[in-house]
C-alpha cells in the first residue's frame, strides 16, 4: 500500500514568517514603521494564555510592534469595548485580535463589530466576511486558519486548484464558511457537509480536496478517503491515551490518520499540519492590514 505524503505546516509555516519578517524590514526601511498587532486576553484560560503568549511571541520574532493586553476575567463589557475604541484610534497598531472565546458576562459579537474592519486581523467582521463572500481578496482580511490551509494546499497542488472537487466538513463561522468561500474563488467545486449531512461517506468519497473541521476526534475515516486525494485536518483534539499512563492524553485531528495516509496522496499531521500556519497568517494579516492603512502598495500574494 502507498503511504501519503505528508505535508510539513511547521516548515511551511516557518518559510511563511521567513518572509514575513523579510517584508516587514522592507516596509521599516521604506516607511520608518513597523506593522504593529494588539492582542486581547480576558480572563485566565490556560490555553487562551498560550495561544496569546504565542501571537504575541511571533509578532515580536517578525519584527512587529507587539502590545499585550491581558485584562481581569471580571471585566466590564464596557470596559473593553473602550480598549477597542482606543485600539482602533491608535495610529501604530494595524491589526487587533480579541482571544476568543470570552467570558459570559461580555457580548462577543459587539466586541468584534466595533474591530474597525481594516485592523480586524481574524477576518471575523461582518464587512470582511461580506468580502470575501463577494470574492473580494485585495480589500477582505481572511481568516487565519483557512488561509493557512489554503497555503497548504497550493504547496502540495501547485498555484491551481481549478476544477477540483472539495468538500469542507464544518460549517464554523470561524474555519468552514470562509474555507468554503476561498476554495470557491479558487474555482473548485465546493460542497460544505455538516452533522445533518446525508451519505457523508458518499460525500467525502468525491473529493479530491477534503478540508475536516468538526471537531470530532478521528471521524473521518481512512475508506472515506479517495485515492491520492488531499486531506487537510484543522481538528485539534485531546484524547485519553491509558497507553502513556492512566492519566495521559493526546493530540488527534478530525481525520484518522493512519488510515487516511493509505488513501490519501497528501494529508496534515495534528500535530504540526494546520496549527503552526494559522499563527503564520494571522502575521501576514497583521503586514497586510499595515500596507493597506499606510496606503503601501500591496506585495504578491502569500496564497
Ligand atoms: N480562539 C481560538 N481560535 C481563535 C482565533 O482564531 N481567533 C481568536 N480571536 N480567538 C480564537
Amino acid at each position: 500500500m502507498s503511504q501519503a505524503t505528508l505535508i510539513d505546516g511547521k516548515a511551511i509555516a516557518a518559510s511563511v514568517r521567513a518572509e514575513i519578517t523579510a517584508r516587514a524590514a522592507c516596509l521599516l526601511a521604506e516607511t520608518g514603521r513597523q506593522p504593529g498587532l494588539a492582542v486581547v486576553l480576558v480572563g485566565e484560560d490556560p490555553a487562551s494564555q498560550v495561544y496569546v503568549r504565542n501571537k504575541d511571541k511571533a509578532a515580536a520574532a517578525c519584527g512587529f510592534h507587539s502590545v499585550k493586553h491581558s485584562l481581569p476575567a471580571d471585566t466590564s463589557e464596557t470596559d473593553l469595548l473602550a480598549l477597542v475604541e482606543t485600539l482602533n484610534a491608535d495610529d501604530t497598531i494595524h491589526g487587533i485580535l480579541v482571544q476568543l472565546p470570552l467570558p459570559r458576562h461580555i457580548d462577543e459579537s459587539k466586541v468584534l463589530r466595533l474591530i474597525r474592519p481594516e485592523k480586524d486581523v481574524d477576518g471575523f467582521h461582518p464587512v470582511n466576511v461580506g468580502l470575501l463572500s463577494i470574492g473580494d481578496r485585495e480589500s477582505a482580511l481572511v481568516p487565519c486558519t483557512p488561509a493557512g490551509s489554503l497555503v497548504l494546499l497550493k504547496r502540495t497542488l501547485g498555484p491551481s486548484l481549478a476544477g477540483l472537487d472539495a468538500v469542507v466538513i464544518g460549517r464554523s463561522n470561524i474555519v468552514g464558511k470562509p474555507m468554503a468561500q476561498l476554495l470557491l474563488s479558487e474555482s473548485c467545486t465546493v460542497t460544505v457537509a455538516h452533522s445533518r449531512t446525508k451519505d457523508l461517506v458518499e460525500v467525502v468519497r468525491r473529493a479530491d480536496i477534503v478540508v475536516a473541521a468538526v471537531g470530532r476526534p478521528e471521524m473521518v475515516r481512512g475508506d472515506w478517503i479517495k485515492p491520492g486525494a488531499t486531506v487537510i485536518d484543522v481538528g485539534i483534539n485531546r484524547v485519553p491515551d491509558p497507553s502513556r499512563g492512566a492519566d495521559a492524553t493526546r493530540l488527534v485531528g478530525d481525520v484518522a490518520f493512519a488510515e487516511a495516509a493509505v488513501h490519501a496522496g497528501a494529508i496534515t499531521p495534528v500535530p504540526g499540519g494546520v496549527g503552526p500556519m494559522t499563527i503564520a497568517m494571522l502575521m501576514a494579516n497583521t503586514l497586510t492590514a499595515a500596507r493597506r492603512l499606510l496606503n503601501v502598495p500591496a506585495e504578491p500574494d502569500l496564497f
